[in-house]
């Protein structure tokens, strides 16, 4: 295992038992809101505070951009950090959330780790070297017919002034067309689970890079496709993402091609 790949994912592992930890007393949580449903938690806080006191101890002039601190140094290598995906499941005791760390080099992401602490399910991958959880090869699903495809996706929730009939149009069609959708509130793990077959596409809007960094590189290295709705590369900049299988993600473009037109608009 590379040495960064090894520290992301012992950085991971102790932000998750923070997470549990905490969990027990769910009630005695400090919670804040950020923003219209936006909430961080001394849950949050401690479980960033552990990834990147790990990270700091074996790389002290690494660069970090972590979703509750914000970014610091000026190294070419940059941990992105998400200590708590899925915060709102959490805060009520909604058993899917996970710590999501991402390491990029010179612009390019190289290493993910994304770890699932109540199924102990840990999710990772090192650029062309394939992606993995808890050492089985991860392969994005065979799956060739969009009436049998199960599609991931995440509401737009957090800006109370949004249109959302763009991405409803984008929704019911998504309803009509395939076998299902699933809203598990966690994007890291639902781009983990499009690398894990157990889902064949996912989108979202209005994500954060450290969404997205680490659960990119797993869906890639398991064979399937990244990127912004619109077909583009920048989607940790932009926020919205489509990925999927190849057949898949080609179809579910092609057919909510107006959708995601209008949705950008
Ligand atoms: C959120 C989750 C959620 C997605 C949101 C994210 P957070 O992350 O991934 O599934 O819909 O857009 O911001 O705030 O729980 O870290
Ligand atoms: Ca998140
Ligand atoms: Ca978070």
């Amino acid at each position: 295992m590379h040495p960064l790949l090894n520290v992301a994912v012992m950085a991971a592992r102790r932000a998750g038992s923070v997470l549990i930890k905490k969990m027990v007393n769910l009630g005695k949580l400090k919670i804040e809101q950020k923003g219209h449903n936006d909430f961080v938690s001394d849950a949050d806080r401690a479980a960033e505070k552990a990834v990147i006191d790990c990270i700091h101890k074996h790389y002290p002039e690494h660069s970090i951009l972590a979703e509750e601190s914000g970014s610091s140094g000026n190294s070419d290598t940059v941990w992105i950090i998400d200590p708590l995906d899925g915060t709102t499941n959490y805060l009520h005791g909604f058993p899917v959330f996970a710590v999501s760390i991402g390491v990029q080099v010179s612009g390019r992401m190289e290493h993910a780790v994304v770890y699932d602490p109540l199924r102990q399910e840990l999710f990772s991958a090192s650029r062309g070297a394939g992606a993995n959880v808890d050492g089985h090869k991860l392969r994005v699903s065979g799956q060739m017919e969009m009436p049998r495809a199960l599609i991931g996706t995440g509401f737009p929730f957090r800006d109370p002034g949004l249109d959302i009939s763009p991405y409803m149009a984008m929704l019911s069609k998504t309803m009509v067309h395939t076998s299902g959708v699933r809203r598990a509130g966690a994007a890291a793990l639902d781009l983990c689970y499009v690398a894990a077959g157990r889902l064949d596409a996912f989108f979202e809007t209005g994500l954060g890079p450290w969404d997205l960094a680490a659960g990119s590189l797993i869906v890639r290295e398991a064979g399937g496709i990244v990127s912004g709705l619109d077909g583009s590369e920048n989607f940790l900049e932009t926020g919205h993402v489509l990925c999927g299988t190849p057949r898949i993600y080609r179809e579910f473009a092609k057919l909510c091609a107006p959708e995601i037109k209008a949705l950008l608009r």
